[in-house]
């Protein structure tokens, strides 16, 4: 905690650099997928930044509020984060591949008044469809009184009069000075919340702080990839997600970075896409998930193959552990066996890199390696034991660091109760996942002990599935689980209980699925639906998913003599 100290982070991540030679560096290359392109100097991201905090202040935005941005990977989603921060208002950003019940839930949750979003963004050439998902959210919600609109794709879209305005439009009125002082803060006040799936329906909002995640963040970037002020920086992920919060938008900023933001899918219109990027723009270091990369290395190699990749020097993996093959590709084709892959674990909650090489540390592909300085970690069991090396256990943090969550939103008992119960009487943070440590002290993720699933690398809830299955009026009970998947990590496998009268059918399965599709988003889509006529549960009626997945993979059920059915 850095109690009574005070700072902004932008102060750090655009202010600073205002006054020195970094003034005129690109801050920001951003590639649309159709091919545009746009960049910003940190001056003049400064100038975006403060125009749009005034727009804000002018719609009533304050201190301490919390402020909703749904959008696509477009330069103004950057804006708005930073816009929000630099005037005090926390925000909370919904990665735009969610649906409905998913945006409208997180909107009500924060009770938020303003939504920054956009008429849409480009995937796979298509248009995407955000103003009508949101208008849809705000009917369910209700608690937003004014929604500014960026238009990206020109695609005809519902406009509320008195609640929606375009942002161009405001952009272009006398209300959007460029002047705009950083609110001074408090090191401890709210600079996001960020909502993630755990065991709960409900999504939590984990609340990171303006000074402890400053420090984390660009600590950890700066020697984990070793920043040196002429990199060009590539975080290929969404910055609706945490990577991107902490890796695309304010480590590289307040380090003076050139960071790049591209809009599109990687294999779109063709596989080469990541690569032309890297030859086009010469990129330095490209941070991205191994399912980013098992999903390019099925084009096979030639496509990398015909781009210049010299420029790269560092690469990065995030989001799960990663499998040989994709580890061996990424380092002999991608950085042509002169690239160290620095394999981050961390999380949501932990706010930067956690366990972690540093491109001096000898590798061993699939695992994290060491503790990044400072940190204390250890695979411990049920009682906190430390297990023997090469055991499986329980991975816990046994000190504070800086950019911890400080908790959750609404909800500071779920925050005591998911990570620090547990091991209470040490005083250790309790991660979620399972690990093992070898002799060198080597650290091996295995995955996670709760019910969270990794699929494609994103974070899902077993009982966010079931929810929005549960939702449909045909099913009255659902057990979502993960199954192993080559391609995707995992991939969501449902057994429904279906309503009196209710009889299974190919067509019902497809219903459910696209439900689930608009209800929480394509990354929520089940792969399998299987209708059952009762779940495992245990006599308290817990549902018992570790049994279903035995037996769906044909594994021993193992003891069932506690099970009420
Ligand atoms: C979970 C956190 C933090 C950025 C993205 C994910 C898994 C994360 C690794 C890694 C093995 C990893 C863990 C963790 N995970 N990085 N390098 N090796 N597993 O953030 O969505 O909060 O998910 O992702 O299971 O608990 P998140």
């Amino acid at each position: 905690m850095y109690t009574g100290c005070k700072i902004n982070i932008v102060a750090n991540a655009i202010d600073r650099h205002l006054v020195s030679d970094t003034r005129n560096k690109l801050a920001l290359i951003w590639e649309g997928e159709p091919g545009d392109m746009r960049t910003f100097s940190f001056f003049a991201l400064n100038r975006e930044v403060s125009k749009f905090g005034n727009v804000l202040k002018a719609l009533g935005a304050k201190k301490g509020d919390v402020i909703t941005i749904y959008m696509p990977q477009i330069p103004e989603l950057i804006i708005a984060m930073l816009a929000c921060a630099k005037i005090g208002a926390a925000h909370s950003v919904i990665y735009g591949g969610f649906s409905v019940e998913a945006l409208a839930e997180r909107i009500s949750d924060a009770k938020s008044n303003i939504l920054v979003t956009a008429d849409g963004g480009f995937r796979r050439g298509k248009p995407t469809d955000l103003k009508n998902i949101a208008n849809e959210a705000m009917r369910r919600s209700a608690t937003i009184l004014s929604c500014v609109v960026v238009k990206r794709t020109g695609e005809e879209c519902f406009m509320e009069s008195d609640r929606d305005f375009w942002y161009h439009d405001l952009m272009s009125m006398p209300i959007a000075s460029a002047k705009c002082e950083t609110e001074v803060m408090d090191a401890e006040d709210t600079l996001f919340i960020l909502y993630t799936s755990g065991t709960t329906g409900k999504p939590k909002g984990l609340v990171h702080t303006h000074g402890g995640y400053t420090v984390y963040t660009s600590t950890t970037f700066r020697y984990v990839f070793d920043y040196q002020p002429e990199d060009r920086w590539w975080c290929a992920a969404d910055p609706g997600w945490i990577t991107g919060h902490s890796y695309i938008v304010y480590a590289p900023m307040i380090n003076g970075a050139t960071t790049i933001l591209y809009e599109g899918a990687p294999n779109y219109p063709y596989p080469n896409r990541w690569w032309q990027m890297i030859e086009k723009y010469g990129i330095n270091i490209l941070y991205t998930s191994p399912t980013a990369i098992r999903g390019l290395m099925r084009f096979g190699s030639s496509w990398a193959e015909r781009h210049d990749l010299s420029s790269l020097r560092l690469l990065g993996s995030v989001g799960e552990p990663i499998n040989p093959e994709a580890w061996k590709w990424y380092y002999e084709v991608i950085g042509q066996k002169r690239c160290p892959i620095m394999d981050t674990w961390w999380q949501t909650e932990t706010g930067g890199f956690m366990i972690t090489p540093l491109p001096i540390t000898p590798l061993k592909p699939g695992s994290a390696t060491k503790p990044f300085f400072g940190n204390e970690i250890d695979v411990v069991d049920e009682s906190g034991k430390s297990v023997k090396s090469g055991e499986e256990g329980n991975l816990v943090i046994k000190n504070p660091w800086p950019g911890m969550a400080r908790t959750i939103m609404g909800d500071p008992e779920q925050y005591i109760d998911k990570y620090w119960k547990q091991y209470k009487k040490q005083g250790w943070y309790l991660a979620g996942d399972s690990a093992k440590i070898d002799e060198a002290g080597y650290v091996w993720i295995i995955g996670r002990i709760d019910d969270v699933l990794k699929v494609s690398g994103y974070r899902l809830g077993s009982a966010e599935i079931e929810s929005a299955l549960v939702s449909h009026p045909a099913v009255t009970e659902a057990a979502a689980i993960g199954l192993p998947d080559k391609l995707k990590g995992n991939i969501i496998h449902a057994t429904v209980i279906l309503a009196q009268g209710i009889s299974g059918s190919p067509e019902l399965e497809n219903e459910l699925k696209s439900h689930v599709n608009n209800e929480i988003g394509p990354i929520a889509k089940p792969a399998f639906i299987v209708f059952a006529d009762s779940l495992p549960k245990t006599r308290s009626g817990k549902i018992m998913r570790r049994i279903i997945k035995a037996k769906v993979l044909g594994e021993d059920v193992g003891d069932l003599t506690t099970l009420e059915d």
